[in-house]
Parts: structure tokens; sequence; C-alpha cells
């Protein structure tokens, strides 16, 4: 039998944990819906006691999850949102978390009025550059995490270097991968401690579930992270589960397709009129380009520039139009489906952030950001110039 160790990534993502089941011989998994397993005897189990703790639905996607992030260990979680926190409740009161500027702002909502209502420090920063992180860290940071690109200004962090000055410093670096997902970029081969994915997004791709995954090399965080879900129980349904089992198996085909028709929609939204700024990795002008050139590779080490673009249209009244019009592109929050989604990150996804740090940050009234599907790449285009009225 081939080494499972050398798969390739499709391959993985099809058979690392969809082996049949050895019962029936089923090739498609079952799905294991139930609270609670049998014992044989007080205390005698056959791997299972209770779905909290484990589930072999869910220990099926986590192999799997593990494998596609070159990982020893995945931890599922119900939401992107629950594995966030997982991640932040691994420290305590006093200690100092610091965090890219413009992540995803539900990050900012739990960090802001959860958990430092408990007396956890954050501090929002600037991750563009390795040695702005180092000179924030302090004698109590525990923990670096960023978002690589970022949402909804696809900024850059060079994880390599950053990694470097964080274990130079004692710190664990944490990376929330949703934008990319495992086939765009691997954290974990870059020196990163802990990759986070809301499995919402490209992960299951098809908007149709909520997951969220924590990936490891560290026997130790993975001990204290099993802890805590068994702890706190914020678990994946067995159903989400075997949906998402099910929908990696195509992650490849589909992260690719989607990449391909944003890059070649980003060339061609910078020649169209009325637009003020259009954000993408992939383009020569985007001043971390070099950055994405280096570490955004496909397993197979293809440069990967994702399926994000952000626009700025300049006034509302043109957003306005511009959304009315749109046919293909539907106005919802979320990303890394098969169908393109359109969304204002000011008034949604980044609501919970207050208007002068968005500001700052460039997050204005008329940006844009497109999440990218796999349509024909011909009908996005003329969508996207019939809303612009080009
Ligand atoms: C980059 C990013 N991280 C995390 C999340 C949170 O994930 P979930 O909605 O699955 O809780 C989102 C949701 O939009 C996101 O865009």
């Amino acid at each position: 039998m081939a080494n499972k160790k050398n798969w390739k990534f499709s391959t993985k993502a099809i058979h690392v944990g969809n082996e049949a089941d050895t019962e029936s011989g089923s090739v498609s998994p079952p799905i294991h819906l139930t609270s609670t397993f049998k014992q044989d005897a007080v205390g005698k189990t056959r791997g299972f006691d209770y779905s909290r703790v484990s589930n072999p639905t869910r220990q099926r996607l986590e192999k799997n999850l593990a494998a596609l992030d070159n990982a020893k260990h995945a931890i599922c979680y119900s939401t992107g949102m629950a594995a966030t926190t997982a991640l932040f409740q691994l420290f305590d009161a006093g200690d100092h978390i610091l965090i890219s500027r413009n992540t995803y702002g539900g990050t900012y909502r739990m960090a802001m009025n959860v958990l430092q209502r408990q007396g956890m420090e954050f501090e929002w920063i600037d991750t563009r550059d390795p040695v702005n992180v180092e000179k924030h860290i302090r004698p109590n940071t525990k923990l670096v995490h960023v978002e690589t690109p970022t949402n909804p200004l696809l900024e850059l962090c060079n994880l390599e270097a950053t990694s470097v000055i964080c274990k130079k410093a004692g710190v664990y670096l944490s990376v929330d991968n949703s934008f990319m997902s495992p086939y765009g970029q691997r954290p974990l081969d870059l020196g990163v401690d802990v990759v986070m994915q809301s499995s919402t997004k490209s992960l299951s791709g098809h908007s149709d579930i909520l997951g969220g995954v924590l990936t490891t090399n560290d026997d130790d965080l993975d001990e204290r992270l099993r802890f805590l879900l068994k702890a706190t129980g914020a678990v994946p349904s067995p159903f989400d589960n075997w949906i998402l089992l099910r929908s990696t198996k195509t992650l490849g085909l589909r992260y690719q397709k989607s990449t391909d028709n944003a890059a070649e929609l980003a060339t061609w939204l910078c020649k169209q009129k009325g637009l003020d700024r259009v954000l993408y990795p992939g383009l020569n002008s985007h001043p971390q380009h070099e950055i994405a050139v280096k570490q955004q590779r496909s397993p197979s080490g293809d440069v990967i520039f994702g399926h994000m673009i952000s626009i700025d249209i300049g006034s509302i009244d043109a957003r306005d139009r511009f959304l009315e019009r749109l046919e293909v592109f539907t106005l919802a929050e979320s990303l890394g489906g098969v169908e393109s989604l359109v969304c204002v990150p000011y008034n949604m996804t980044h609501a919970a952030i207050p208007v002068d740090v968005k500001l700052e940050m460039g997050i204005t009234e008329t940006l844009i950001r497109l999440s990218i599907g796999i349509e024909d790449v011909a009908d996005l285009k003329d969508d996207l110039q019939n809303a612009l009225g080009n």
C-alpha cells in the first residue's frame, strides 16, 4: 500500500478520514447521530462515551483536516468564533494578546466585549512589519494572532519572519487562515503554532454549514484545547461534520477555480472607470505582492492569490447603485462559497468595530468586499461591468 504520508493534497482530502465503514463497507462514511455510546461494563467503552467529548464522525473529520494542514492534531468546533474563543481561552486574566489590526469584526467583538471584561488584555496592531510585532511584545504577552490576508483590506503578514520573532520571545503565534484555506497557505509549515479556520468558508464551500477548526503540531496545546472543548462544549453536530468531510474532497478544485477567476477579475477591475482602489494580493500594485508570492502557494507550489478582492467605489450613491444592479453576485456576509458574494464590511462584517477605528484603518462606507465563486468568469465580468455602468 502506498505510504499515506506521501499522498498529495487532493488524495488526502478524498481518502484520509473517509476510509470505508468497517461494519458495512459503505464507501461514503456513516453519520453517527448519537449523543451517547453503550458501555460494555462500567468504564469499559469502545473508544467513545459521550459525543461532546468525541464522536466517530468528528474523529474522521479531524483526521482529514489535520492531514490537509500537515498537522498532527485538529480540533473541530461549532463555528469559527468558537474556535477563536477556545484559542484565546488558553490564556488567563492579566495575559496580553496581540492581534492584526483589521481582522474579522467578530474577533474584535469577542475579544473586547467578552474576554477583555474577564481580565485579558488585547492590543490591535499593524502586523505587516514583523519589527512592529516585536516592538509590541511585552513580558505578559502570550500570543500573537494574525490574519493574512486580513479582512477586508488584504494586508499581509510575513509568517516565517514573524514566527522567528515569536519563538525568540517565547510567545505563541496563531493564524486565522480562513481566507486562504490549506490549499492556498499552510502556516504550520512556516513555523506557526496554531492555525484557526472558519470552516463555514472555503473548507465547506457551499454556504450550508457553520464550523471552526484549530490545527497544531504541539501535543500540549492539543491536550489543553481538547480539555477546554470538553469543558465548554462548543462542538459541531455529527451532520455538519459529515457535510464538511464530504466538502473538503473538492477543496482543491474549488479553491483553484475561484482563485483563477479572482486573479482575472482583479486585473480587469483595475482598468474600469469609477473605482478608487482595487485591493488584491496578486496585483503588482499591492504593496506586499512579494510576500504573497513567497508564502501563498498551492500544495504543488504554484502561487495562489486567493478569491477575495476589495474595491472602493468612491461614493455611497455609486455603492448602492452598484449593489442594486448586481444579478450574479449576492449581497450577503460570509465568503469562500461556490457562489460569488458581495458585502460592505463597514456596515456588515465589521459593524462591531468603532467608527473611528474603522476609518483610521481605511474601512470606509464605500469599500466593497467581493468573494469570488466558481461561476463562469465571463458571467461574473458581465455582472460587474453592468453594475459599474461602464
Ligand atoms: C476571517 C474570518 N475569521 C473568522 C470568522 C468567524 O467564523 P464563523 O462565522 O464560522 O464563526 C469569519 C466569519 O466571517 C471570518 O471571515
